[in-house]
């Protein structure tokens, strides 16, 4: 690894064993990218790299000359309105009304390591050989704005994570309208792109299409970073696939407003921009003051998508999430929410951990409900203590029942929002988010807090500290169910409005930070109506989230493959849930709902006291089977095999660092008349190594590495060709999961 500058032909080379960025300082001052990719070989200068064709009705930077032409080299970080046309990374507004920067090269700086990026989630480092950091420093002569674009290059992969930090050193003030924190300009087109896509209950369902002319972007508005995209995609070439060829991912590290955009001009080039999205942002900076932007990390590999999830899922499963809970296996717990909804009472509670600990499982989990005069969704958010009617001797009380059966006990909160019906707002209803004299939307008869106040969330860190403080409360889900409306804050001038949908974020962030700081082992799960919130910003907090509000398991193997194209398996809540599901109406076997959770955090969502004696035990069976296996399952290298958007069978695996241990599930989606042969080609194992291969602890035979690999497992009935009991896959939503150990 290494990060080198020549002076002579003012290039900058950052580099490891498989990858190369390279960039040059403008004839202008300002900085172009030579080249992104594979790793070439170091040489003084790659000018060639820098074509500057002089082209018809191009504008051009130097007078009497026409080589450059902003719109037609590759720039860093490119800005609208001196020759380049297309969407800018940068936009300041000034007091004379002009729009245009020109942000020059003063100086450059490298450091071992990673720094921190204050107030905001962002990949870290252990050691200072793990990564290393070039911070070039720029400058507008006219503004006298100062801009920091800092790239760190990990060790060993292709992992770029940058940012950009702006300090007004003007005499000034300048509102900054538009500061993306990744833009890269790539010499063609040949790729397709890939975004995550959906909407509440079936989120980051992945959507490919050829880039075409034109800008194709996804974003959210909403405030939070989504159901419907998710601030992740992926440029790959077309004959890229899960195996081989060259792919790019593209992560933006924030849980907010976001764009995520790809142009391409008429001349085949394309400019990926990555960053809080420009609508209604609009930052004022006066002299003096600061502003970094969330980070963003590109992964780059040449071999292929499987292998682009596997650099994601270990940078931020061990460089993004954090804490306690990071590397440790997670708890099975039981949820009553799909169990009760609101209909709860203590005894009930009870009645159903009872269960749970006789089935083995670890954590209880009491969902919403249980605080204020929260009966229903129209009452109490906002008011965190314990109904005495429900709980008459609290959470404290409940939590050492819990403990007494031997169980953890976890607790559910909406740290941001307040219903009308509640004494907070009684109390304060100035601090929602709303407009003077409008209207003010509500989303599930709940207001959004304004958390870009310091006293707002001040006041909820006391509340939930309280709670917490009993010191029986091992674990949180922090739920989030409405997008933000009328985003408006009274606490900030008409000139600083542009600046709410961050602050709060920042306030969200800040939040996250003071109670996992003072509670350090309670294990954090996000959530926003499901996966509303998964993102890596939110990840830096909470090492989980509740993946989806859809639990049934053929919506959820879908869900839960899209999702790892990014994130870990650890990071996905993923429970099972009764039959017929109350998201679809479909009746799975219990097997298969555990066989797609069982890639995830692993739980129950159910009432265990609506159960057969034989579902019980089959549940228990689950358990020991998680209990036994987790370790494997939520951090082994996880390889997509077969996608069930692209035909009627899933499946995936997970292998252990040392290729020992593997797990691969098998999912056939609807049941098939004199079914077609199903074999399914492992990955990841040792090609030498002899494997026993068992289902249902019991063995199926014993294969070397490379007949698993290359012939693959056969999946088939042995006698589903001609009858309709033909052994247990002759059903609709089979699966099957399959043990693989390498032989002594
Ligand atoms: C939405 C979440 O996604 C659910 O799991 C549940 O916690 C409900 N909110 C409770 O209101």
């Amino acid at each position: 690894m290494g990060i080198t500058y020549s002076e002579k032909s003012r290039t900058f080379h950052l580099f490891n064993t498989s990858f190369s960025y390279i960039m040059t300082v403008l004839p202008n001052g300002q900085l172009g990218n030579l080249y992104c990719g594979r790793r070439i070989h170091s040489r003084e200068d790659y000018s060639y790299l820098l074509e500057m064709v002089p082209r018809a009705m191009a504008s051009y930077v130097f007078e009497k000359e026409r080589t450059l032409s902003l719109e037609h080299v590759r720039q860093e970080y490119g800005v609208y309105g001196s020759s380049d046309y297309r969407f800018p990374a940068v936009e300041i507004l000034q007091k004379n009304g002009s729009r245009i920067s020109d942000f020059r090269y003063k100086s450059h700086r490298v450091e071992a390591g990673k720094p921190k990026l204050p107030g905001l989630p962002a990949t870290y480092t252990e050691n200072d050989s793990e990564a290393e950091t070039l911070i070039l420093t720029l400058e507008d002569p006219v503004t006298g704005v100062e801009l920091e674009l800092l790239y760190t290059l990990f060790s060993g992969a292709g992992i770029l994570a940058r940012s950009a930090h702006f300090v007004n050193r003007g005499r000034e003030a300048v509102h900054i309208l538009k500061a993306m924190s990744f833009c890269l300009d790539l010499p063609d087109c040949a790729y397709e792109w890939v975004q995550f896509s959906g909407a509440w209950s079936r989120e980051r369902h992945p959507r490919t299409r050829r880039l075409e002319q034109g800008i194709q972007s996804v974003g959210s508005m909403r405030g939070h970073s989504s159901h419907e995209h998710n601030p992740f995609i992926i440029l790959k070439r077309p004959e890229a696939d899960e195996f081989q060829g060259e792919v790019m991912g593209f992560s933006l590290v924030y849980s907010g407003n976001f764009l995520a955009q790809a142009e391409v001009d008429t001349h085949d080039t394309t400019r990926v921009l990555l960053g809080i999205h420009p609508e209604w942002f609009d930052w004022k900076l006066e002299p003096g003051e600061e502003f970094q932007t969330p980070e963003a990390v590109m992964v780059y590999t040449d071999r292929g998508m499987n292998h682009m999830s596997q650099i994601f899922h270990r940078l931020y499963g061990k460089r993004l999430a954090r804490g306690y809970w990071r590397d440790r296996e997670r708890p099975i717990l039981i949820n009553n929410w799909e169990a009760t909804y609101f209909d709860f009472t203590e005894e009930k509670l009870l009645r159903l951990a009872k269960t749970a600990k006789a089935a083995g499982i670890e954590l209880f989990v009491l969902d919403d409900g249980w605080f204020g005069k929260r009966s229903s969704d129209r009452a109490g958010l906002g008011d965190w203590q314990a109904n005495p009617e429900r709980l008459p001797e609290g959470i404290g009380g409940l939590a050492e029942r819990i403990e007494s059966l031997g169980m953890k006990f976890g607790l559910w909160f909406e740290p941001e929002m307040v219903n009308k019906d509640s004494g907070l707002y009684r109390a304060h209803p100035d601090w929602i988010l709303s407009v003077p004299e409008r209207t003010q939307s509500h989303g599930r008869y709940q207001y959004v807090l304004d958390f870009s106040r310091k006293d707002v969330v001040d006041c909820i860190y006391e509340m939930m500290a309280k709670i917490l403080g009993c010191g029986r409360v091992s674990y949180v889900k922090w739920d989030m169910n409405r997008s933000i409306t009328e985003c408006w804050s009274p606490s900030l001038p008409a000139d600083r409005q542009g600046e709410v949908f961050h602050r709060y974020i920042l306030g969200v962030y800040s939040l996250y930070e003071r109670l996992t700081s003072a509670f350090p082992t309670v294990l954090f799960e996000s959530c926003a109506s499901g996966g509303a919130r998964f993102d890596p910003g939110i990840l830096y907090y909470a090492p989980q989230a509740w993946t989806s509000d859809d639990s049934d398991a053929v919506e959820r193997l879908k869900i839960q493959y899209g999702t790892s194209y990014c994130y870990p398996v650890s990071s996905m809540g993923a429970h099972v849930s009764a039959c017929p599901n109350h998201q679809v109406n479909r009746s799975t076997p219990l097997s298969t709902r555990a066989n797609v959770a069982c890639f995830g955090t692993f739980g129950y969502e159910l009432d265990l006291n609506c159960m057969t004696r034989e579902e019980l035990d089959q549940v228990k069976s689950q358990v020991d089977f998680m209990k036994k296996w987790r370790s494997l399952l939520q951090f082994g290298t996880f390889y997509r095999l077969k996608s069930p958007f692209e035909g009627n069978i899933g499946a995936w695996m997970t292998v252990s660092g040392d290729r020992g241990q593997a797990i691969a599930g098998w999912y056939r989606i609807l049941n098939v008349p004199n079914p077609p042969y199903s074999r399914l080609r492992l990955a990841g194992l040792d090609p030498e190594a002899l494997y026993r291969v068992s289902e249902d602890g019991e063995t199926l035979g014993e294969f070397y590495g490379d007949e698993l690999m290359y012939a693959g497992l056969v999946a088939s009935d042995k006698n589903s060709g001609d009858s309709p009991h033909g052994g247990k896959t002759s059903c609709d939503f089979a699966s099957r999961l399959y043990v693989i150990e390498k032989m002594e």
